[in-house]
């Protein structure tokens, strides 16, 4: 692959960049191109032994987008900018001719609710450009579509329940934090919760569903239900699965913060007037809380993500956990970055080497994770830091488990 374009050079970009860096038989050129050109030039001298190029782009503006991709011609755009710009960097890399990923489904700014049918339409013109697109290829989304995909394959015969499970039981020190981008995290939290019943999405008041849930060498955390764009991808790929949730675990004192901040409205996207200043409150909390990635440094503690699925195996009920335990500090020592935002970056870079090697080889169109080949990128995953384990019939200890 000649050149590889990263959009983007926050939390997550400092991790696929920090990978892809130490690949220069594989990525000679990488161009890091985000709004703010000093952060591209920050990232460029962290790695003085990759030939890293610094850009500004505004990815919103496809005519700027597609004259940096004609200065560089990259052969593949991955988007770690924020899910508004991926329906521009969608459009710009099918006029420059250009391959795309991203990490998270297309939201639009002024309704907090992704849905994949935006990126979803772009499908028959890629095909006919010859042009590949691969939506959500962070962790979850990601891996988890990719755990999914591997077990429908090779652990069932048939799915029936799926439990995506994301548990953050590290501690930053600070009194209120987000793991990543805080508009798009608070946004996603706050929303309805959402979950798949049969063809039907079923919705409840935000947070308002909860169950403790045994982690592996965690131990119990409280998990909340909360609607996940995979979920959507998940259940139109595997129509056999009869219920699809997502949980996230939050602790009390992080609960105690975003209710505080839900009540007094800082969490609303309704811009407000102040002064004669139109302010958009949860851009403003945005202003006033750390940088995730500034947490890297003194964060400490487990992640672990994963899917729990039942179904059957030669005409008995399964069960199935694939997940992936990492710690704050393995982070840090490998990349510089907190486990959230190295579990988001390590496999959009494990991807790009997996195009580029040829060793994933999709057809022309726009497919979700779950829609390529899992063994590749789940072989090569352990390597690039995120080991990952299998564990049959073992349910978490989830109160309302089925059958
Ligand atoms: N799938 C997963 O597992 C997973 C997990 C976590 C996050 N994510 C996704 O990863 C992405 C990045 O998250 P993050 O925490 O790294 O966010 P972040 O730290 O806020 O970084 C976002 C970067 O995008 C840049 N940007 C924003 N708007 C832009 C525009 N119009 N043009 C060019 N650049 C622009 C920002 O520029 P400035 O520096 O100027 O602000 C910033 O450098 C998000 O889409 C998030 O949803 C995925």
């Amino acid at each position: 692959m000649p050149k590889v374009m990263v959009v983007g050079a926050g939390a997550v970009a400092q991790v696929t960049v920090c990978k892809l860096a130490r690949r220069p038989d594989l990525f000679p050129e990488i161009v890091v191109a985000s709004r703010t050109r000093a952060k591209c030039e920050a990232l460029a001298a962290r790695h003085p032994q990759a030939r890293i190029i610094p850009e500004a782009v505004n990815a919103d503006n496809v005519a700027q987008t597609v004259a940096l991709l004609e200065k560089h011609r990259p052969a593949l755009v991955i988007n770690l900018a924020l899910p508004y710009q991926d329906l521009p960097l969608m459009e710009a890399c099918l006029q420059a001719g250009v391959d795309y990923l991203d990490t998270a489904s297309y939201e639009p700014p002024d309704t907090p609710k992704y849905e994949y049918r935006y990126q979803w339409e772009f499908q028959e013109r890629y095909q006919q450009a010859g042009r590949t697109a691969v939506l959500g290829i962070g962790f979850d989304p990601g891996v988890t579509n990719a755990f999914v995909a591997y077990a429908a394959k090779h652990l069932f015969d048939e799915l029936h329940y799926l439990d995506i499970i994301d548990c953050n039981a590290g501690d930053h020190g600070r009194p209120f934090a987000t793991n990543f981008n805080l508009e798009i995290n608070l946004r996603e939290i706050t929303q309805p919760g959402r979950y798949y019943e049969g063809a039907q999405l079923v919705e409840v008041p935000p947070l308002s569903v909860s169950q403790d849930v045994r982690f592996p060498e965690i131990g119990v955390r409280r998990a909340y239900l909360i609607f996940h764009e995979e979920l959507e991808s998940l259940v139109k790929h595997f129509p056999s699965l009869r219920r699809a949730r997502f949980w996230m675990t939050f602790g009390e004192s992080y609960l105690m913060h975003l209710r505080a901040f839900m009540n007094v409205g800082l969490t609303s996207i309704e811009p407000v007037d102040y002064e004669g200043c139109s302010v958009v409150p949860i851009k403003f909390l945005q202003k006033l809380l750390p940088d995730p990635a500034s947490l890297a440094p003194d964060y400490k503690g487990w992640v672990s993500i994963g899917v729990q699925l039942r179904g059957t195996y030669q005409g008995q009920p399964r069960t199935a956990y694939l997940y992936t335990n990492i710690r704050h500090e393995w982070a840090y020592q490998d990349c510089g970055a907190q486990a959230v935002a190295y579990t988001a970056g390590v496999p959009p870079a494990v991807a790009a080497e997996l195009l580029s090697t040829g060793a994933w080889k999709p057809q022309p169109g726009v497919w979700n994770v779950e829609q390529l080949d899992p063994v590749p990128l789940l072989e090569r995953l352990p390597a690039a830091g995120l080991p990952w384990k299998a564990i049959i019939d073992y349910p978490l200890d989830f109160i309302d488990t089925p059958e």
